[in-house]
Formats: structure tokens, sequence, C-alpha cells
């Protein structure tokens, strides 16, 4: 299906985990695709492999908690493509704790990750979009961010945070011609979850209706939903992708 042909497609956290199988979507169905990651290998690898099947797809190292560096890339991106039609605000970490573990510098670090970088993409990539009058943003948030979490005062304010950014940004985009939505997955199969300690995992898979963890490709699609025409009336929605673990 080329239901993305002549689309420009920018993925940041690209070239791990659900944004690299979000990337692979979006490359099947015809798009163009810009990676942003802090892993340069993994990128470059990533984009040998899809140019040498006949994808048009670039990466960019950028580190999106460096607000001068996005607005740089976001100026490189314009130039290379002309156009920037749908931003995946994808790029996260963790740095569990309990609160009264967390230092205040693991606090900092996941805010200006999974927060600060969020802003900063959104503002740059709206520009673009105002201008187009048209676009459609994504924000990863997360199940946590709705219900909370133990361990996770950080990523969990970020992943509310994220939230409350989207309802934002669909308030303020929506006469523009700018959808805004989050996707929040449940426990899903990525190099993120390598810390859960596997009892916990059981735990989690025995507590899901479904009866599994998520793969990338579960949110991936969800993504690839909220963007394309068949989700034309949803802004400022938060799609739960979850295996039914909470509701
Ligand atoms: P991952 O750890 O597999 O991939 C994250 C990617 O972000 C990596 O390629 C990493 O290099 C990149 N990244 C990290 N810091 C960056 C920075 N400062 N600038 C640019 N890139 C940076 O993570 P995963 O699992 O693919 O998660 C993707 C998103 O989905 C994250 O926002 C995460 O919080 C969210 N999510 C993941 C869940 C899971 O169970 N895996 C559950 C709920 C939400």
């Amino acid at each position: 299906m080329n239901d993305f042909e002549g689309k420009v497609i920018l993925i940041t956290g690209g070239a791990g985990g659900i944004g690299r199988e979000t990337a692979q979507q979006f490359l099947d169905r015809g798009a163009s695709v810009e990676l942003w990651d802090m892993d340069k290998d993994a990128g470059d690898k990533l984009v040998k492999k899809w140019t040498d099947e006949g994808h048009k797809v670039h990466f960019e190292k950028v580190d999106v908690t460096d607000f001068e560096a996005v607005k740089k890339a976001m100026n490189n991106l314009q130039e290379r493509w002309e156009q920037l039609d749908i931003l995946v605000n994808n790029a996260g970490i963790t740095r569990d704790a309990t609160l009264k573990k967390m230092s205040p510098e693991e606090w900092k670090q996941v805010v200006d990750v999974n927060l600060n970088g969020v802003f900063y993409c959104g503002k740059a990539a709206a520009e673009v979009m105002r201008e187009q009058e048209s676009g459609v943003i994504l924000n990863a948030s997360s199940v946590v961010g709705v219900y909370g979490n133990f361990g996770q005062s950080n990523y969990v304010a970020t992943k509310s945070g994220v939230i409350g950014l989207t309802k934002t940004w669909a308030r303020e985009l929506g006469r523009k011609g700018v959808r805004v939505n989050a996707v929040a997955p449940g426990f899903i199969e990525t190099p993120m979850v390598d810390t859960v300690p596997d009892k916990v995992l059981e735990e989690l898979k025995g507590q899901t209706p479904l009866g599994r963890l998520g793969k990338p490709e579960d949110i991936a699609s969800a993504y690839v939903f909220l963007a394309s025409e068949q989700a034309a009336f949803i802004t400022g929605t938060v799609l739960q992708v979850d295996g039914g673990l909470v509701f």
C-alpha cells in the first residue's frame, strides 16, 4: 500500500525500538523518512539497509534536548525535503528509582529528553506545519502517564506532561490544519524494558487481557493510523495501546 507516497515523516529516537519499527511501516507505505537519534552507528546502518532496498530515508545525529541543534536540524530537513507532514515525537529514556532514591540528576535527565525534547521538536515542527497549513504531530506518552507507576516519578511526570502538551497543541494548531495526538503504549518488547525483571514482566503478562507484552509493530501501527487520512477528525486524543492492561 502506498498511502503515504509523497509524505515526509520525521521520527525522533528513530534508530531503535518502536521508532525503528515506525520508520519501517511508514517506508513500506511509500513515505520519505528522516530519523533523528543519538545513536549514529545504528542510524547509519538502517539508512544503508533501507536505501539499498530503494527507500527514501535520511539520518541526522540530533540530541533532542538541545534546542539550537533541533532548530538547525529542522532547517536542514526543510531544505532537504521541502515539507514536513508528520512528526513522531518518540525519543525517550528511563532512569527508574523510588522517590526516596531518585537523584535530582536522574529527575532532570528524564525531563530533559522526554518532556523538553518533545517541546523543542514539537515547537520546531509546528512552525513548519503552521506555514504549510497541514501536518500531524504524534507524541509518545505511556499508560503509566495516565495511571502512575511505582519507581518512575520522573518518567511518569514526563509522560503525563506529554498528554498535557498534546491536548494544548491540538487546541492551538487545529485551525491551522494540524492534528496532534498521543499514543500511550503498555509494556512493549524493546531495549527500554530490558531493565524490568523477568518476574515483573511475567506478572504484567498475566494481568493483560490479551495475555502478552506489546511488540514495536503494535505501536507503529497506531502511529500510522493516527497519521493517516482515516484519522482526519481525530485530534487531542490519547490512544492506549496496551492489550487491555489498564482501562
Ligand atoms: P528505546 O530505548 O528502544 O529507543 C529510544 C531511542 O531514543 C533510542 O534509539 C535512543 O538512542 C533515542 N534517544 C535517547 N535519548 C535521545 C536524545 N536525547 N536525542 C535523540 N534520541 C535519543 O525505547 P522504546 O521502547 O522504543 O521507546 C520509544 C518511546 O516509547 C519512548 O518515548 C518511550 O518512553 C515510549 N514508551 C515505551 C514503552 C515500552 O514499553 N518500550 C512503553 C511506553 C512508552
